[in-house]
């Protein structure tokens, strides 16, 4: 079977995961979750007591840390040298804090290189903000994925509101437009949609209709391969 990629980019909540996860299931393809690379940098750092505005500390601690990611039964696990810490990387702390982990230059530079070794051999997914307009920006299929901020809110708080009693939909709400802000106005590989990306709103989708969108994609720009 013919191998490409896929590059999913979108503002938090729009569903990229999701969706990118069931269409590399559909093509038999490597499924990557960028943001969980950015997260557990930060967990590190939050973890050493270290602040996110200590630049060059933070750029030590992306640089030494041994990251791994891993296919696992529920989605992607991530390791930071050798310790499994996927359930670890979800939590309000890094949530509030990873963006701006992400801004500095010296840590994107760090993860963009293995972002791109693992693309190199194809069949990739891979979400994230940069995806189609720095990691792969010849990827065969581009999909620039968003939803209003409100929709984006409430799918996030019907996922979040058991194990987080007291949520509110306006909190998250704000927690969101707070991190596309910072993601879309950094000065290093903004949150932006590549030229050659298909926009799709999924603000009226159900998951199984954006997956087939994406899936009419493939089958067009890369016949024989799906
Ligand atoms: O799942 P959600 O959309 O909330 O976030 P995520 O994909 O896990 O990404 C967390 C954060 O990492 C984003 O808000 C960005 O600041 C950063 N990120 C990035 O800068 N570049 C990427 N390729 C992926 C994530
Ligand atoms: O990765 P990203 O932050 O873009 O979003 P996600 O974590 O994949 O999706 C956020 C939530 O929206 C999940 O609970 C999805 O099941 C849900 N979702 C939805 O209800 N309808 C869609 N069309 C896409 C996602």
């Amino acid at each position: 079977m013919e191998k490409y990629n896929i590059a999913i980019d979108g503002p938090a909540g729009a569903g990229k995961s999701t969706i990118a996860r069931r269409v590399a299931d559909a093509l038999g393809f490597v499924y990557v979750d960028t943001g969980a690379m950015y997260r557990a940098v930060t967990w590190r750092v939050l973890q050493q007591g270290i602040s996110p505005a200590d630049t060059e500390r933070v750029a030590d601690i992306s640089r030494n840390l041994r990251l791994e990611l891993r296919p696992g039964p529920e989605g992607q696990q991530v390791y930071a040298n050798g310790e499994d810490i996927t359930g670890l990387i979800r939590t309000p702390e890094v949530n509030a804090n990873v963006s701006d982990v992400a801004k500095i230059r010296e840590v994107r530079e760090q993860l963009v290189r293995k972002q791109k070794e693992m693309t190199a051999a194809k069949g990739v997914v891979m979400d994230g903000r940069d995806i189609g307009t720095h990691v792969i920006p010849d990827a065969e299929v581009k999909v620039f994925l968003t939803a209003s901020p409100r929709v984006r809110a409430e799918r996030r708080f019907h996922e979040m509101k058991d194990s987080q009693p007291g949520l509110t939909i306006e909190q998250l709400e704000q927690d969101i437009a707070r991190r596309d802000k910072i993601d879309e106005e950094r000065e290093v590989s903004p949150l932006m949609r590549a030229p050659d990306a298909v926009l799709i709103d999924s603000t009226n989708l159900t998951i199984p209709e954006v997956v087939e969108r994406i899936l009419e994609l493939c089958r067009a720009k890369a016949p024989g391969g799906t």
